[in-house]
């Protein structure tokens, strides 16, 4: 939720640098780009009709949410049921590409979840193509980078995760670097999907899996112990279990935090200044700051540090230090890591260094 606040001179300056440092954004869901325009236009030529949903502004109300079951709704019976042919997804690629530009995210990786889009008929083998074409694009003609994570999810049991991992190993591509598991925390039990996971660890797939957004802190620990998830998205609910903060700052195990989304949900904070991402922080957690799905949310990851920072969370130089930890948790090459932070400090001014 955008945190409506006039802005001191010092804000506008620091927001101005924000926009001017390139930045990386490692949890975002493709799906979460679409633009309202993008499913009303979709809408439109695909003939569909949603329940209460006669004009844009309808369906902006749509997006409204109170809880994450909530929010899956709309993102599968709304947004996904959108698509209705393969190519329907570059409107998805364009959506990202302004979305990065806007943001000046230089390198993103963006989680892709194809189970209702395989359900409603489309082939994964095109759907992957798309992928691959749309990032090769948005590389040649805005020189940013982006890798898929393919949400093989939660919602509909181990069969149909095993199927999607086997469809991403039947059909390889750069574009393609890993699995996450997303979807209803509540139905899903992170162990149920071990095997998905070893699995995938062992083509060489990367790993990672929402874990602690909706549910108890076990459901933490199972990511990390049953799926051996590199990183945790969102992570919130280890605010209740003094060992599982110890242990995630030990072995400094990247959080992908995303604030906004989580007072969307609502689930562990309603408010910012009640977020544990402070004291995540405080406690040497490894902290990384992102949107999720900054339509339905209304969130720009420029707007998520600035919000961050009007309300005094944190100051602007350690804004600077999670803009940095969100560089370093990629899953790029350590040399390439290196270059997008020298270039990061290469627009610094001296007091943030
Ligand atoms: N799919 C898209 N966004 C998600 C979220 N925040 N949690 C679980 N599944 C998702
Ligand atoms: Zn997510």
């Amino acid at each position: 939720m955008e945190v409506k606040k006039v802005l001191t001179s010092e804000q506008m300056k620091f927001k101005k640098l924000l926009l001017e440092l390139p930045k990386t954004e490692i949890h975002l869901h493709l799906e979460g780009v679409a633009s309202v325009e993008t499913i009303w236009a979709l809408m439109k030529k695909n003939n569909l009709q949603y329940k209460n949903v006669n004009s844009k502004s309808d369906l902006q109300k749509k997006f409204q949410i109170t809880s994450l079951e909530d929010f899956l709704d709309v993102f599968m019976n709304i947004i996904q049921k959108s698509f209705i042919t393969e190519n329907d997804i570059e409107y998805l690629i364009d959506d990202a590409k302004n979305y990065l530009l806007e943001n000046n995210i230089i390198y993103s990786e963006l989680f892709f979840a194809p189970s209702k889009f395989i359900q409603m008929g489309l082939d994964f083998k095109k759907i992957a193509k798309i992928l691959t074409q749309g990032a090769e694009k948005i590389k040649k003609n805005h020189n940013i980078d982006i890798k898929f994570l393919i949400d093989v999810s939660r919602s509909f049991g181990l069969e149909n995760a095993m199927k999607n991992l086997d469809l991403i190993l039947a059909n390889p591509s750069d574009a393609i670097i890993g699995i996450g598991l997303g979807g209803s925390e509540k139905k899903g039990p992170a162990k149920d999907y071990a095997t998905v996971f070893e699995k995938a660890i062992s083509k060489g797939l990367h790993v990672v899996a929402h874990a602690g957004e909706d549910v108890e802190s076990q459901s933490i620990w199972d990511a990390i112990n049953y799926l051996k998830a590199e990183r945790i998205g969102h992570g919130i609910s280890a605010i209740e279990d003094e060992k599982l903060m110890a242990y995630l700052a030990e072995k400094q195990i990247p959080l992908e935090v995303c604030p906004t989304s989580n007072l969307f949900t609502r689930k562990y904070a309603k408010t910012l200044k009640e977020h544990p991402v402070k004291l995540f922080f405080s406690r040497n957690m490894y902290i990384t700051i992102n949107t999720d799905d900054p339509t339905i949310f209304s969130a720009t990851l420029v707007e998520e540090y600035m919000n961050l920072l009007t309300e005094n969370i944190f100051t602007e130089k350690e804004i600077i230090q999670i803009i940095k930890n969100g560089v370093y948790a990629t899953f790029l090459p350590a040399s390439r890591k290196n270059a997008i932070w020298k270039a990061i400090e290469a627009k610094l001014p001296k007091q943030y260094l």
